[in-house]
This record gives structure tokens, C-alpha cells and sequence, in this order.
């Protein structure tokens, strides 16, 4: 069972159990402008605005590819949620063992703290491929909002059929990813519900080129309203 963890400065943390970290009780609103900021005088600051994209969805709905092409057109970086797996789940996957939910904890958070660590660095914004099947590991991902309060969280949830998956990931080659999770995979797919006003949904069922100009496109549209 997921539990959030306990509020640590700069995205930095530790899975240690503990309920959703309180907001701060700084004003701070968005506006098309970026986030606005009253400072302990009174005076009104205007931050930059900073954009997380995860890019999810099940095994072989096209996560790599399209978070690489958002990165490379972005001109921002890219974290391949695969590399930072732990060598047990790599494991665990490699033989066809569905990951557990505590398998997935400290997963989700390197990535978050990655993803915060790189825009603390100066990134104008991130991307991260990271399946994100379920509505709390997605509110794990969340939570790098709390930890920095320009920036805002996207998901980019790529949605095909499981048996085109199977498809794709059958015909891949040196990815320890087997076909057999596409369907352990889909059992416990959530998928985003109505009121997760911060995903965008592609239809990944078109050709490789039409997806990722398709996301390209939302995502220009995001910023263009920076929402
Ligand atoms: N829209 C598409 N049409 C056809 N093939 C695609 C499409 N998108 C990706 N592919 C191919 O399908 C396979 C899976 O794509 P990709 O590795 O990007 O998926 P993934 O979601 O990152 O998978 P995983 O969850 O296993 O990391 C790759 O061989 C890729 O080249
Ligand atoms: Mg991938």
C-alpha cells in the first residue's frame, strides 16, 4: 500500500510513511501570466512558470518514443523512468512478475525527486517516461508541485488497445519488457478519471509520426495557454 511521505525541502526525501504533505500557508495562485507570489511585504512577484510532462501509459503504448521527441523539440531534458528502476524489479519484470505497489514506491519517488533536482538545476521543464498506471501513483508524481511551487504537472496518457500492445512489445527487441506484462499491465490500468484536469489524452493507436505530432501539439497548446 502507497502512503505519501513526509514533507522534505528541495525534493529531496524518504519513504517513510506519512500523510500528504500540508501546502504552505504562502498565498500563491496561477494566472496566464505564471504563478504569482506574495511575498511577507505584501509585494506581488511573478515567477516563471515550469512544466512537468509524464508521458503514460501501459508497456509499449509508445512512452519512450514520444517522450524522446517532446524532449528533443522542447529543448529539454528526458528521463527514461526505466533506468531508475531498482536491479529487483528490473528482475521482477525481466521474469514476467507484475510489480507490487511498494516495488513501484521509491521508484515513483527518484523519479519525482529527478524531475525536481532537474529543474532546480535551471531546466525550463521535464520529461519522464513512467507508465503512472494508477491514480495514486500519479499523485505521487503530484507532489513535485508542493515541492516547487512554479511548476506545474502534465500527464500525457497514451491510450491503444491492449492487443496492439501486445503487438508492438512483441515485436520490440532487447527490452527486458515481455509481452506478458502488457496484460498484467492493463488488469490494473486506471485510467485518468474526468476530473484529472491535468492529463491530456492521445489516441496511440495512430503510426508512430501522428502520435507524436499530435502530442507535440497538445502539449504546445498547454503551454500556449500555460495551464
Ligand atoms: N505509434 C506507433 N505505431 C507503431 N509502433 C510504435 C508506435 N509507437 C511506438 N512504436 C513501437 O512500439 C514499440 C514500443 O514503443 P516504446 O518503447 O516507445 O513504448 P513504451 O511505452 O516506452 O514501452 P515500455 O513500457 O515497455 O517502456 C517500439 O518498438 C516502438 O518502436
Ligand atoms: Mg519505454
Amino acid at each position: 500500500m502507497l502512503s505519501y511521505d513526509s514533507a522534505v525541502p528541495n525534493g529531496q526525501d524518504s519513504p517513510s510513511s506519512g500523510p500528504l504533505p500540508v501546502p504552505s500557508a504562502k498565498p500563491m495562485s496561477t494566472s496566464a501570466a505564471g504563478t504569482i507570489a506574495t511575498s511577507g511585504h505584501g509585494q506581488v512577484q511573478r515567477q516563471h512558470q515550469h512544466h512537468l510532462w509524464l508521458v503514460t501509459g501501459p508497456a509499449g503504448c509508445g512512452k519512450t518514443t514520444v517522450a524522446e521527441h517532446l524532449a528533443n523539440a522542447l529543448s529539454i531534458p528526458y528521463i527514461e523512468g526505466d533506468l531508475y528502476h531498482p536491479q529487483a524489479n528490473i528482475d521482477k519484470m525481466s521474469g514476467g512478475i507484475p510489480l507490487t505497489d511498494s516495488d513501484r514506491w521509491d521508484w515513483l519517488t527518484e523519479l519525482r525527486k529527478q524531475s525536481n533536482s532537474r529543474i532546480n538545476s535551471g531546466a525550463d521543464g521535464v520529461v519522464v517516461a513512467c507508465s503512472a498506471l494508477k491514480l495514486k501513483y500519479r499523485d505521487v508524481i503530484r507532489v513535485a508541485a508542493y515541492y516547487d511551487r512554479t511548476l506545474l504537472v502534465h500527464f500525457i496518457f497514451l491510450h491503444a488497445p491492449q492487443e496492439l500492445l501486445l503487438k508492438r512489445v512483441a515485436e520490440r527487441k532487447g527490452h527486458y519488457m515481455g509481452a506478458n506484462m502488457v496484460k498484467s499491465q492493463f488488469d490494473i490500468l486506471e485510467r485518468p478519471r474526468e476530473d484529472e484536469v491535468d492529463v491530456i489524452t492521445i489516441d496511440a493507436s495512430q503510426d508512430s509520426d501522428e502520435v507524436k505530432q499530435d502530442a507535440l501539439e497538445k502539449v504546445q497548446a498547454a503551454l500556449a495557454a500555460n495551464m
